[in-house]
């Protein structure tokens, strides 16, 4: 049996969602799925990002996340409301334990070889490396891949179609951006084009 993680790593893409209206949840998700990408982080950065949670969640072969999860009340939230496993955009104990205890997955951002560390601590060995492109990108991954070959990375932030590429290198499990789900995209509808971003974003990812 796979796990969510391993589930992840197959897909490849981790669509970062900010949705203000979760009566586009449901299209969305399974615009995901028709490009092929069946996963999606929803940011709480939305008053009502729960409730899209709640409904992608009832979306069949769709996994859907919450990101931007930065205590321990917004992780059982988020698992409240469906979500199979937690994003954070740093390394905090309180998130990674709080999903430990309600037991679903949890990617909580690095910068450093410290935080990696602390995660790795934890019994975590997948973790986003967040903001990846200002990190220094593919790069920074490889370095970090010298003392923890162990680890598998989730590279986001300032990741689009034209640096996709670079990212598909040993040690990246999955890769994390917002370009396939333009917030603006989501609001007027426009599933067509989702479809067609994930696929393109897929294919510069695959292996
Ligand atoms: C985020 O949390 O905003 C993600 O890192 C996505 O970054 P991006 O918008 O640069 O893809």
């Amino acid at each position: 049996m796979t796990t969510v993680l391993d589930d992840l790593a197959a897909i490849r893409v981790l669509p970062v969602v900010v949705i203000d209206d979760p009566a586009h949840a449901v299209p969305l998700a399974e615009a995901l799925l028709a490009g092929g990408v069946a996963c999606a982080e929803v940011t709480l950065r939305t008053p009502r990002a729960l409730e899209a949670v709640k409904l992608m969640s009832s979306v069949p072969g769709f996994l859907v996340g919450v990101g931007t999860v930065l205590s321990t009340q917004q992780a059982e939230d988020s698992v409240a409301n469906g979500a199979r496993f937690i994003v954070s955009p740093g390394t905090s104990i309180f998130v990674i334990r709080a999903a430990a205890a309600l037991g679903v997955a949890c990617v909580p951002g690095v910068a450093s070889a410290t935080e990696v560390m602390v995660a790795r601590d934890e019994g975590l060995s997948t973790l986003k490396l967040f903001p990846a492109a200002q990190l220094g990108g593919p790069a920074m991954i490889s370095a970090l891949r010298g003392p923890f070959a162990d680890i598998s990375f989730v590279p986001s932030g300032g990741i689009g179609i034209d640096n996709a590429a670079s990212y598909a290198i040993d040690g990246v499990a999955s890769v994390s951006t917002s370009w396939i789900t333009p917030r603006a995209d989501i609001e007027r509808g426009a599933f067509a084009e989702t479809i067609e971003r994930a696929r393109r974003f897929r294919n510069e990812v695959a292996r």
